[in-house]
């Protein structure tokens, strides 16, 4: 079989260990896909990166555009992150015939409607299991494994760095301020925590997982959001007593209404009981924990981020999607036919 031309956009963390385990396991992947991979090119913003990895130097370049623009690419992987220039390199990437794997929350909580008509017009794929909770498979279930169900709730611990401040919060009795300086220290909250604390990235998974349970369009814009810097240790002490912790969570729901079903999604802290399967959630991990008709409830639970964690849900998309161009077909595209009102629902 002819080998597939995949292009990294991308080198950071996430973009260097995919670019690593490509090289290291290409010849095992190519038995996985049916065909070879080869990595043509690493876009990177400043070359000096090259020099760290071991990889051949002229795989990289500075200019994106154009390595998206070869003509020739069957895959195009996008670990920049932000929303330009990922969205418009991805476009073109589409345009020219590629599919694409992403792992860029933002983009697609903000815009995901815009690529995945971009996708579905070039007959290509868009796949983004990294997007939310980093190793933990919860893309595909919901746009496939529960494609036959009814999801009524979806509840989850999407953000790392907050459920270390709060896991530390409750076993140390520290304060926000000290459990934020601890989490920094040991490299989970970044030197801008804002993202993080104020529930910016948990919104932004919500809008995925509530577009992709819901079969609807939810954007981060109607996502309600309170993050965690108002929790007070006094809080985490008093959630302690009623026997509860206390969590961000990102919560999704269907509701019905009198005029018809609508959609909640909202991140705020909350508190649960200890007996709830997310209360075991410790440390930096995530779980997304779903409620559907006939399935009951769900568990998925694991490493929400880091380099080699996200590297292998941008891997397993990258081994799906080299699988469809192959055999020049594209997966579940666009899932979203419903149009449901999405209604502002504040803390419970
Ligand atoms: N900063 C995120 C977290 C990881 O702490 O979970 C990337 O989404």
């Amino acid at each position: 079989d002819r080998p597939l031309k995949v292009a990294l956009l991308g080198c950071g963390v996430v973009g260097s260990e995919v670019a690593r385990l490509l090289t290291r396991d290409g010849d095992e992947l190519a038995r996985r896909i049916g065909a070879p991979i080869e990595l043509v090119g690493i876009a990177v913003r400043r070359l000096g990166r090259a020099r760290d990895l071991d990889l051949p130097a002229e795989l990289f370049t500075t200019d994106a555009h154009a390595l998206v623009a070869r003509g020739d690419l069957d895959v195009v992987v996008e670990v920049i992150g932000g929303i330009e220039p990922a969205r418009e390199l991805i476009l073109a990437a589409l345009e020219h015939g590629a599919s694409v794997v992403t792992a860029n929350k933002a983009l697609l909580a903000e815009d995901g409607a815009h690529l995945f008509e971009a996708a579905e017009k070039a007959e290509r794929d868009i796949a983004f299991e990294a997007a939310v909770a980093g190793a933990i498979p919860i893309i595909r279930p919901l746009q496939e494994s529960l494609a036959g169900d009814a999801v009524q709730r979806v509840l989850g611990i999407v953000n790392g760095t907050t459920n270390f401040i709060l896991d530390a919060m409750t076993t140390t009795g520290a304060g926000f301020s000290d459990a934020l300086d601890e989490a920094q220290r040991l490299g989970y909250a970044e030197a801008d925590p804002t993202a993080d604390v104020e529930g910016f990235d948990a919104a932004a998974k919500a809008a995925i997982i509530a577009s992709l349970a819901f079969h609807t369009r939810v954007t981060i814009g109607d996502v309600h959001r309170e993050g965690i810097t108002d929790v007070t240790a006094a809080d985490v002490r008093s959630a302690d007593e009623m026997g509860c912790v206390v969590k961000l969570l990102a919560i999704c729901e269907k509701i019905s209404t009198p005029d018809g079903d609508a959609v909640s999604a909202r991140v705020h802290p909350a508190m649960i009981a200890k007996s709830h399967p997310l209360a075991s959630v410790r440390g930096a991990f995530n779980a997304v924990f779903v409620e559907s008709e006939s399935a009951g409830q769900l568990m998925f639970y694991g490493p929400g981020a880091g380099g080699a964690p996200t590297a292998s849900a941008v891997l397993g998309d990258l081994v799906s999607v080299a699988r469809n161009r192959r055999q020049d077909v594209h997966g579940p595209g666009d899932t979203a036919h419903a149009d449901l009102d999405v209604l502002d629902v504040g803390r419970a």
